[in-house]
């Protein structure tokens, strides 16, 4: 857990609202910008010497050139240190900056609701907090830091004016310039480079897409198409770059040559005054040089500029997300649910989601403790929705979903996920070994308790055959796993956990025939004492359950066993066809289990 923050006031301006966050760095944040500070100042002395040395040692002969020479030396160690240390420190900063921000965002991201997550696509957006995190991180270190060198150039400017006011003048004649070219090459380049990043972004998704889709492309033969499609992209990369080179190489030689401008015009001033004995000659060594340390500043006041625009518009989406609040929380007051029997109520729900039509409207629903039901209903007709309102994905709009009489909303989250088991259609392994995902709901889980859910999942048989047995590492998604052992697991991480309620999505609706059997004998096990949900297509999976109800308009418009529904509903019948297409409607293969 970070211990950062941002304000929470919607109102101020991004950068005052970071401020708690970088006030916590501000020490070491100070002491860099400090010694940076002390580093300039010593780099200022340099010239001046020069100055001195030329005119009281080559000159004048009054000191020895060894004086001014060790002096120059030391102050160049001494600025060779300070350097060292600020930058140091700044990086540092920098990077514990980066650090909060990210564990800020990934931290609120983890406590946000599923509606969030319905509105956003999570992929762009934490890929795109990356990039936002790295622009604000850039401004609020670096801002500071070209600050203090604009500030050393005041000093350096003092220094010119100290020596000759009219040459100091004329030098810094051609800085102006100096900002304005520096500004306008920034903005030809700007978008160029923003064309470059978003194009590079295009490439990457082509080429994700074919490692990933693999296999699509090859069954087309889609090979042609794709690097069709790849020589597309690539060639509107190597536009932006070629046209980003032009414009470096026409800006770049004007705005490393202006300054030769301003010398040019020292040497024709200051070598008069020079002429005129008004002027010693090292004061034209020492301008020289002081020009060249004021270019950099000048031409990085432009970037400053860019750089704010743009950090201004990341910090909005950074905001964007942290300004988002969680929306099924625990009430200040939520009780601790112990275990539950296991009688689950819907009352007369009414629920949509976000800024969409009702999906479920006046719904009524019993499960009692015990009790498998099998829920079915047309595509759509809101059989995930309400699983999701059982472990309280989702809060209802009207109505109550309670457990063993206790609305879900006045109990903890936690206690409530505890006795409400999901397994998912779509089963979810983390890149980690089987041990640790079947774990996962219990991770202090003995290997004894382990071993027995996954034996009790059927998942056992297969995973000692694996090379590594439990310690075998599934891939990203578990892809090395067939889609019924990857079910298999995740049915072995619920029963780990033993929850009283179970639902089960469409659980088997991705499996074969015969994987769906195995799955099946595991889910008898998975639903012995249990109250179950479960989201059925087959009518084998139907034969699972004591009671089966018909979700239709956003209501149970039928319930009963399988034989009774076959009888009085021809919905029922009509949704059977549809989802088993051999036709097995006559009930012949149905063993319920206690009807
Ligand atoms: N996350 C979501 N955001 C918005 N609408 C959704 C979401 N999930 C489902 N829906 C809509 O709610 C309705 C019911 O969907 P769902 O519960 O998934 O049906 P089923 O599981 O029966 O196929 C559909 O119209 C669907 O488009
Ligand atoms: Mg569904």
């Amino acid at each position: 857990m970070t211990t950062a923050a941002v304000d929470p006031d919607r109102a101020k301006n991004w950068l005052v609202r970071l401020r708690p966050l970088i006030s916590q760095h501000r020490w070491p944040f100070a002491l860099a910008l400090v010694l940076s500070f002390a580093g300039l100042v010593l780099q200022v002395q340099i010239p001046d010497l020069l100055n001195r040395a030329i005119d009281a040692s080559v000159v004048r002969h009054a000191v020895p050139l060894s004086f001014y020479a060790r002096w120059i030396g030391g102050l160049g160690a001494a600025g060779a240190v300070t350097g060292y240390v600020s930058r140091l420190l700044l990086f540092r900063t920098a990077y514990d900056v980066e650090y909060d921000l990210r564990t800020l965002i990934y931290e609120h991201l983890t406590q946000l609701s599923f509606p969030f997550y319905d509105r956003v696509q999570s992929g762009q957006l934490i890929s795109r907090a990356n990039s936002d995190i790295r622009s604000v991180q850039m401004y609020v270190t670096f801002a500071p830091l070209i600050l203090v060198q604009c500030a050393i150039a005041v000093v350096a400017f003092g220094y010119m004016l100290s020596i000759d006011v009219l040459l100091a003048l004329v030098g810094m004649s051609t800085m102006p310039l100096v900002y304005v070219v520096g500004v306008r090459m920034r903005r030809d380049m700007f978008p160029v480079s923003w064309l470059i990043q978003a194009r590079l972004a295009d490439v990457a998704t082509i080429v994700d897409e074919n490692v990933n889709g693999v296999r699509v492309v090859r069954a087309f033969a889609a090979e042609p198409q794709q690097l069709r499609a790849l020589d597309r992209a690539a060639r509107a990369v190597r536009w932006g770059y070629v046209k980003d080179a032009d414009l470096r190489a026409r800006w770049t030689p004007a705005v490393q040559n202006l300054p030769q401008v301003g010398l040019a015009l020292v040497l024709l001033f200051g070598g008069w005054l020079v002429l005129q004995g008004r002027l010693g000659i090292g004061a034209i060594l020492a301008f020289n040089a002081y020009l060249l340390m004021l270019q950099a500043p000048f031409m990085m006041l432009g970037m400053l500029v860019m750089m704010g625009q743009r950090a201004a518009a990341s910090a909005d989406r950074i905001y964007e997300i942290l300004d988002e609040q969680p929306t099924v929380i625990d009430q200040p007051d939520a009780a601790s649910l112990s275990r539950v029997r296991g009688d689950v109520r819907l009352e007369s729900v009414d629920f949509a989601y976000a800024g969409g039509p009702l999906v479920l409207r006046g719904l009524d629903l019993h499960l009692r403790p015990g009790e498998t039901v099998a829920m079915v209903g047309r595509t759509g007709s809101g059989k995930s929705t309400v699983a999701r309102l059982l472990p309280r994905f989702y809060d209802v709009d009207a109505g109550a979903v309670t457990l063993d009489g206790v609305d879900v909303r006045d109990v903890t989250l936690v206690s409530l996920r505890a006795n409400v088991g999901v397994v998912l259609d779509e089963p979810f392994l983390f890149s980690a070994s089987i041990r640790e995902n079947i774990a996962y709901g219990r991770p202090e889980a003995s290997s004894e308790d382990l071993q027995a859910a996954a034996r009790a999942a059927g998942a056992e048989d297969f995973v000692v055959d694996l090379p590594e047995g439990y310690d075998t590492v599934v891939g990203e998604r578990g892809y090395t796993l067939s889609g019924g052992q990857r079910q298999r697991i995740a049915i072995a991480r619920t029963l780990l956990v033993n929850p009283p309620v179970l639902v089960l999505d469409d659980a088997t609706s991705a499996v074969d025939v015969q994987v769906e059997l195995d799955i099946h004998a595991a889910l008898r096990t998975l639903m012995r004492g249990r109250t179950t949900l479960i989201v059925a297509h087959r009518l084998s999976t139907i034969g699972l359950a004591d009671r089966v109800v018909v979700l239709d308009g956003g209501r149970i418009v039928a319930d009963g066993t399988h034989a009774e529904l076959l009888a009085t509903s021809s919905l029922y019948g009509e949704i059977l066809a549809q989802a088993d297409g051999d036709g097995r409607t006559d009930g012949a293969t149905v063993t319920s289990r206690r009807h």
